[in-house]
């Protein structure tokens, strides 16, 4: 089994992101485009990756740490090239490997499959494989230069001539390089070009000129989508969501229309849940068989048990856990709290850091109250408990099994189970006192004081 390091270039804002956050931070189905990347070279089952960052980014650090435990993180001191970028991590490149893998942090749809290819030829004896691709439209990237059908340099965009821009072959950001020539190669790469950076791209011609073997492979174009601005990032996380749909469908959802729906990188959605048109699903959701959530829910960090039935215009946020054939309805937002086994909240209520027993019915306008503006507290309503609209129910404070609670009231101590409970002024009435008031106010109308 030949060993791998994988070289994972990640350093600087990208300028044309224009964004104080690190470029391989942007997000794609709610997950950095960096964690892709090392997903899809955990997969490829490469045995080292080495991440190389800017000063100062111990965000991304801490997302590789996260994603990639064993990763080991270089700091590139200045931005200057690709070339510099993967020398920053000579300390990994220096412990042996034969195959070394460098690829990019804002080529986040990079796959497994094509990282095996790149493996492939240089275990047939090439010393440099380049994953070129030939995209629809192929601006801003390296044009491939082959002569003789062999591939001699790779030309940037900027320093191409007008003919080689003609060229639709282009780099896909990622190159596989023989371990035993990798640092040699690199330290020989200069910075005698237009922007006086070191170029990883100029390995091939380097390669090329030492009569090395040197081999272009081509990667279809969606998986080295390289992403250097808003707008490709838009683009990225259309290409995704089609796919997660198409994914989700496949395995037994119904999306009603699915260029409405918006799923995160981790979302799992059982056979036979229906997604009404406009949902949002942010990171940490899954969905059990048979659940319905209905139009323009929000949903995060939720667990929905099987034949519940979510909005429309719901919001879970991260720790509801909704049980088996709950109901949870219009307006209604629920975060840290377990709502029990057929238990319902059908309308405008906020149930946070609670538990709703089974069968439990929550009245419309029901609130928790868990925050004094210091701590947040617990509010635990039992089994079968009836609150009645409108109530606030002030934490902490437990609503026993059976317990009732009167509209309107504001309950600020336990209620046992089976009890009554209610917190409201007497009602009082006036009897002929519409009457009396209207001729009061007539006979003011009449004789107007005009001061
Ligand atoms: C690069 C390639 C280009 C290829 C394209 C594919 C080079 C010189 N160009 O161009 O041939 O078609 O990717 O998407 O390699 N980085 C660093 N340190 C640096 C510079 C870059 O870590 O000093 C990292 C960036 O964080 C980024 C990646 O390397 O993730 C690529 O850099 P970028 O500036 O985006 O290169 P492109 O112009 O897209
Ligand atoms: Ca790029």
């Amino acid at each position: 089994m030949r060993k791998a390091l994988a070289v994972v270039l990640a350093a600087g804002e990208g300028k044309r992101m224009r964004s104080a956050q690190p470029k391989v931070l942007h997000q794609i189905g709610r997950l950095p485009m960096i964690a892709h990347v090392l997903k899809a070279l955990t997969a490829a089952d490469v045995g080292r990756i080495a991440v190389v960052v800017a000063p100062g980014e111990d965000a991304v650090a801490k997302i590789v740490a996260a994603h990639a435990p064993g990763a080991s993180i270089h700091v590139q001191s200045e931005r200057r090239g690709t070339a510099h970028a993967a020398l920053a991590a000579r300390e990994a490149l220096e412990q042996a490997a034969d195959d070394v893998i460098v690829v990019f942090g804002d080529t986040p749809f990079v796959t497994a499959a094509a990282i095996s290819r790149l493996r492939d030829k240089l275990a047939q004896g090439a010393s440099i494989a380049v994953g070129g691709m030939r995209p629809a439209d192929p601006s801003g990237y390296g044009r491939l230069i082959e002569q003789g059908g062999k591939l001699v340099a790779i030309r940037e965009e900027r320093d191409a001539s007008a003919g080689e821009r003609g060229i639709g072959f282009v780099n896909g950001g990622i190159m596989g390089i023989a371990g035993s020539a990798a640092l040699d190669i690199l330290d020989a790469i200069g910075d005698g070009n237009d922007q006086h950076e070191f170029y990883l791209t100029d390995a091939v011609a380097i390669a090329a000129g030492r009569g090395l073997d040197v081999a272009a492979i081509e990667i279809p174009a969606e998986e080295v989508f390289g992403i250097n601005d808003r707008a490709q990032l838009a683009e990225a996380e259309q290409k995704f969501q089609e796919r997660r749909r198409a994914e989700a469908m496949a395995a037994g959802a119904t999306l009603i229309a699915p260029e409405t729906v918006f799923l995160a990188h981790d979302t799992k959605l059982g056979r036979d849940v229906v997604v009404e048109p406009n949902v949002v699903f942010g990171p940490g959701v899954t969905v059990a068989d048979g659940v319905t959530i209905r139009a323009f829910s929000h949903i995060e960090g939720a667990h929905i048990a099987s034949g519940a039935l979510v909005g429309p215009y719901a919001r879970l946020r991260p720790g509801a856990e909704i049980g088996k054939d709950a109901h949870i309805g219009n307006f209604v937002e629920i975060k840290q709290a377990d709502v029990g086994e057929g238990a319902k909240i059908n309308h405008l209520s906020y149930v946070g850091d609670a538990s709703v027993g089974a069968g439990a019915n929550i009245g419309a306008g029901t609130i928790t109250c868990n925050y004094d503006g210091f701590l947040k507290s617990r509010t635990d309503i039992g089994a079968r408990a009836f609150v009645g609209s409108n109530s606030s129910l002030v934490a902490p404070v437990r609503i026993g099994d059976d317990a009732y609670i009167g509209s309107g009231s504001v309950i600020t101590k336990d209620v046992a189970d089976g009890a009554l409970a209610l917190e409201r002024a007497e009602q009082v009435e006036k009897t002929g006192w519409v009457a009396r008031f209207r001729t009061r106010m007539a006979s003011r109308r009449r004789a107007p004081s005009l001061g």
